[in-house]
């Protein structure tokens, strides 16, 4: 062949290379992850993930207003309530931290796409996803629960419900209930396929949501399984996930790129919070170009076959694509 083919002849100069790319990032491509805590004027730094913040409810608003134009679409809501039990109470109290923040984002800027993750693990004493009974998190128990925050979620106005928890058959029983109490039109974003990654870390001290004793492996996938992620999702549509998520995304692009090829759904991926901070510290570090990185993991996850990026980058990433 050589020198008849030559790929470097469409690869010349910038006009040639921006009409040709393949995969493009805009800013509604994010969805932007958000702390809310109790208060008023709090905006504390979370130090494991410079840049983001535990914020009250009325600092969450100028952020989601700061986000939206930057032409961010939607959000994703994680409470973190002053007291955790048991049973996680206040993830289903009509007023609670996620209740109001819902309602005040949707007062101030009504188009934003308000996300909520519903699960236990920020609102339990123990710090796991679930009710814990001899040392064991039960799931029929969890999911009846999970209900309840996912309909008082959307009964204070959320656009769309996200179970994080990783129990079985909670997408089907949250469908049957938002379907009875008139939400049929709100869908479910399931965190389908969820692995015990190592790469949550930081997002519990943001959370607080360390779990107090033991780990969440009993739930959440192994890391080397491969053909049960595609199990688990096929699991999830069956019982009317309307989104189906990977987390985290880089270090499962296979995943990504599986999921999107056996299924028809949107996809979304959670490039989670160490990935976030791993790129925050070496970019602090001087150890890479933090802007270029940024920009490649988030085209990378797309390029894999997300349709969506959970990303703490959101509004970094939708500057530099304004620009
Ligand atoms: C709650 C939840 C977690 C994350 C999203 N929802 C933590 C966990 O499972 O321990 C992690 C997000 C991140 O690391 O950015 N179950």
């Amino acid at each position: 062949m050589f020198p008849l083919q030559r790929p470097r002849r469409l690869r010349k100069n910038e006009v040639i290379r921006e009409m040709l790319r393949e995969t493009r990032l805009v800013p509604s491509d994010f969805i932007y992850p958000l702390f809310v805590v109790e208060g008023k004027g709090v905006r504390k730094d979370i130090s494991s993930m410079p840049g983001c913040y535990q914020e009250s409810v009325d600092e969450t608003v100028k952020n989601v207003k700061e986000a939206f134009s930057l032409g961010i679409r939607s959000v994703i809501l994680f409470g973190i309530p002053d007291v955790k039990d048991e049973k996680g109470s206040g993830a289903y109290d009509g007023n609670g931290i996620v209740q109001r923040a819902i309602r005040a984002i949707k007062d101030s800027v009504p188009d934003m796409y308000v996300i909520t993750d519903v699960c236990l693990c920020e609102y339990t004493s123990h710090g796991h996803c679930g009710v814990v009974e001899h040392g064991e998190v039960l799931n029929d128990p969890t999911v009846e629960l999970l209900v309840r925050e996912a309909l008082s979620h959307a009964k204070a106005g959320a656009d769309m419900v996200a179970p994080s928890d990783m129990m079985d058959g909670r997408v089907g029983a949250i469908r049957e209930a938002l379907d009875e109490e008139g939400h049929s039109n709100i869908p479910v974003m399931s965190y389908a396929a969820k692995y015990a990654s190592a790469f949550y870390g930081p997002f519990r001290e943001a959370a607080e949501s360390t779990p107090q004793f033991g780990d969440r492996r009993s739930y959440q996938m192994d890391p080397p399984n491969r053909r049960e992620a595609i199990r688990e999702v096929a699991l999830d549509i069956e019982e009317g996930a309307d989104i189906v998520m990977v987390k985290p995304a880089l270090a499962y692009l296979d995943i990504i790129s599986d999921i999107k090829g056996a299924f028809d759904l949107p996809v979304a991926a959670y490039n989670v919070s160490g990935e976030y901070s791993m790129v925050k510290a070496a970019g602090r570090l001087g150890w890479i170009d933090e802007e270029r990185v940024m920009m490649e993991s988030l085209v990378s996850i797309k390029r894999a076959g997300a349709d969506l990026i959970l990303t703490y980058f959101a509004k970094d990433a939708a500057k530099v694509l304004n620009r």
